[in-house]
Parts: structure tokens; C-alpha cells; sequence
């Protein structure tokens, strides 16, 4: 009989895209706990310590209230504009990538005037451009995403809403923390965030399925003071408020199932990533340092970034050019043949130019895995193998 402690998962490829990523034996194992009611006194304070830990994580003690429901981080743009955006109301989105794209097409489907403030590839959007058109425009709404996935571009989100705050007090700012939770440091009550959102599958280290979001104090009190109703019916917060307010108080209230397996999983994610060592801080550094080792091995490889600039690289993932001459075939199937996955290009307009490598969670924090090692190993074989045919 197997126990969380002698569970061992089958063996598998490496998997070293930028989420879902590497999940730890212990949470699989707790992925796959019994059958237990979601309205159980076991189950209850299950979901209410998940809701607490989110705080935690976020740094969201003093002003957040956190939502945890079924779905995927999508959930989160369509959360945000149900609830805090009426038709017609100016959002401003601040667009590095791909995923930036698709939190603007979002917001429009819940009729926001969007204005997008689009970065050249690899860049980030100015900040006399944002205070500019934040100062015009008073927005209801400014949407970052922290970590775009598809360009391995760090915002400064901490400077973005230092900017906003003091150009336009009661604009709202929401995240999109889907690739930097838990990899990348968010101080929600200390940069006066108002929506962070996420997901467990990547810097969390938990299976996919949930969408988790953070909101403030201020982003309810505009959910209660808006005019035009709610035209969400699954994501509207008037719904699932109660429904979190009960589970953290101890008690069950049922809206719509929970997924209890994943929820009891993230719960043994969320406490490895408070309880055990590293601390939390300690987390955000180790990230940041294996960033640089794998950014600097992936250089002297000849690599180099879609990134124009290291200080606004992502820390839990490395957007990588191909070296001259090599192609992501030369990369991508040779790489998973030796069972290490990557994830090609995904932006648009270079998306033949580039690969990307996740690196957040057990990959960077449990070193006794070794597979940092084994990936820039193996890159740097696969490169070696490519030049010597093309020579
Ligand atoms: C930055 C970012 N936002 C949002 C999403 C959407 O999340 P999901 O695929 O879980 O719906 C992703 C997914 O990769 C992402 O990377």
C-alpha cells in the first residue's frame, strides 16, 4: 500500500515548458486523495486553508480577498471583466506579448474600450506612454501581465502601479500573475493591487484546473457600486463572495462543486511552498539566481533572448533565441527524444526564432532533482550535434 510518503510517480518526460510544470510527488499523491464531500467537515478547512495561504503567498493580508474556483487561469480575465468592467468603460492594456492580446479580446467580449499600449517585441511599454494615457483617459481598469508567457518579459509591476496610483487614484489594476505567482515576488496590499490572477500549474507546482484570484477591498466596492448587472452567471463574485466567506469561517456552502482532489492538492503545494524549506523570500532569490545561471549557460551556448533587457526577464522561465544557423528542429524533437520537453516560440511575429525553457518551481527549488543541469546539458549536446551536421 502506497502512502504519501513512499509515492513515487511513474517515470516521465522532463516537463520544462513554462507550465504546467513539474508537479511533486506529495501533491499527486494528494491529487489522488478518496472521494470526500465537498460540503464535508473534513473538506472544509481544506479549502479554507487554501484560501488562506493565497494570502500568504501574495503578500495579501490587510486588503485581499481570495477566490478559488473551477476552471483554468482564464477564468481570472473573465472574473475581472464581468465584474469590475460596465459596457463602454475605458480599460488600458499593457501588451507584452500573446497573452496580452488575449486578456484585451477578453475584456472587449464584456464590452470594455479597450486601449492597448503594445510593447515592440521583447520590450515593455514606456512609462511616459502609461502615465500619459492613464492621465487622459482615467481608466476604470489597467491590466499588466506580470510574467507573457509567450516573451519570457518581466513587467515592473511595482513601478507600473506606483505610476497608475498617483495619475489616477481610482483606476483599478489587475494582474495577470498566471506565470509569476509563486516564482516571481507580488506584494498585493504594498503596491495596492486590486486583481492578481492565477493559476496552480505553473510557479505553484500543482496540476492544472483552477483559476485563483486575489481582489481588494476597492475592486468589491466597485463590484457593489456599478450600475449595469453582472451578465456572468458562473463567474460573478456576488455568487461566490458568500461561498469563500463560509469555507474560511469553517463552514460549507455550496454554489457549485469544487474540484476536491486538485483543491486538497494545492493545499499540500501551497503549505510546501510556505512550510518547508526554502522560505517564501528565500524562494523569489533562488528563482532569480537560477534564472541568471540558465540565461548565462544558454549565452555562452550562443543563445540569446526575445528579452530586450535582463532586468525585465522573467525569473521561473528564459525565452531563448536559437543560436545562427540552428532551427527548432535542430532543438525541440531532438531534445524531447532524450525525454526533456520545451516549449517553441509562441509570439507571432518570431515564433520560428525562438524556444522556451520553464524553470520555477521543483525544477529551480529542489536541487536534488538536478534538472537544470540535465537541460542546459542537453541543449548544449543537441546545439553541438546540429553545427557539427551543418558544418
Ligand atoms: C500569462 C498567462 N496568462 C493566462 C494564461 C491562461 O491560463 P490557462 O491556460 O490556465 O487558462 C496563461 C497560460 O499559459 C499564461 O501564461
Amino acid at each position: 500500500m502506497s502512502s504519501a510518503q513512499s509515492f513515487k510517480q511513474a517515470p516521465h518526460k522532463l516537463l520544462v515548458i513554462p507550465g504546467p510544470i513539474e508537479v511533486a510527488d506529495q501533491i499527486l499523491y494528494a491529487n489522488a486523495s478518496p472521494s470526500v464531500s465537498h460540503v464535508s467537515p473534513a473538506f472544509v478547512p481544506i479549502f479554507g486553508d487554501c484560501l488562506r495561504m493565497l494570502r500568504k503567498i501574495l503578500y495579501a493580508e490587510k486588503t485581499g480577498q481570495p477566490f478559488m474556483i473551477a476552471g483554468s487561469g482564464t477564468l481570472g480575465w473573465d472574473q475581472t471583466g464581468a465584474n469590475l468592467v460596465e459596457p463602454g468603460e475605458n480599460v488600458v492594456v499593457l501588451n507584452h506579448g500573446y497573452f496580452g492580446d488575449s486578456f484585451a479580446d477578453c475584456l472587449q467580449a464584456y464590452g470594455a474600450n479597450v486601449t492597448v499600449l503594445k510593447a515592440p517585441v521583447g520590450g515593455i511599454v514606456g512609462e511616459d506612454d502609461l502615465v500619459a494615457t492613464v492621465k487622459e483617459q482615467k481608466p476604470k481598469l489597467v491590466t499588466i501581465t506580470h510574467v507573457d508567457t509567450s516573451t519570457g518579459v518581466l513587467s515592473p509591476v511595482a513601478r507600473y502601479a506606483e505610476l497608475i496610483h498617483k495619475a489616477s487614484p481610482d483606476t483599478l489594476i489587475a494582474i495577470d500573475a498566471v506565470c509569476a505567482a509563486g516564482s516571481e515576488e507580488i506584494r498585493f496590499d504594498d503596491w495596492g493591487l486590486d486583481v492578481v490572477i492565477t493559476a496552480p500549474q505553473k510557479g505553484l507546482g500543482v496540476p492544472p484546473g483552477l483559476s485563483l484570484v486575489m481582489a481588494s477591498k476597492k475592486a468589491l466596492d466597485v463590484l457593489n457600486r456599478r450600475k449595469a448587472p453582472v451578465t456572468a452567471y458562473y463567474c460573478s463574485w456576488r455568487r461566490w463572495l458568500p461561498i469563500m466567506e463560509a469555507y474560511e469561517a469553517g463552514q460549507a456552502k455550496y454554489f457549485a462543486t469544487p474540484p476536491v482532489q486538485l483543491v486538497t492538492a494545492l493545499r499540500v503545494g501551497l503549505k510546501q511552498i510556505l512550510e518547508d524549506a526554502p522560505k517564501l523570500e528565500e524562494r523569489f532569490q533562488i528563482h532569480k539566481d537560477v534564472s541568471n545561471y540558465v540565461k548565462d549557460e544558454l549565452e555562452k551556448m550562443g543563445c540569446g533572448f526575445v528579452p530586450l533587457d535582463r532586468a525585465n526577464s522573467a525569473n521561473g522561465m528564459t525565452a531563448a533565441r536559437y543560436p545562427k544557423g540552428i532551427t527548432a528542429a535542430d532543438v525541440l524533437g531532438p531534445l524531447a527524444e532524450r525525454d526533456i520537453v520545451v516549449a517553441g516560440g509562441l509570439h507571432k511575429d518570431i515564433a520560428s526564432e525562438y524556444f522556451r525553457v520553464g524553470h520555477m518551481g521543483v525544477t529551480a527549488v529542489d536541487k536534488s532533482r538536478g534538472d537544470v543541469d540535465k537541460i542546459l546539458k542537453n541543449v548544449k549536446e543537441v546545439l553541438d550535434i546540429a553545427r557539427a551536421k551543418k558544418a
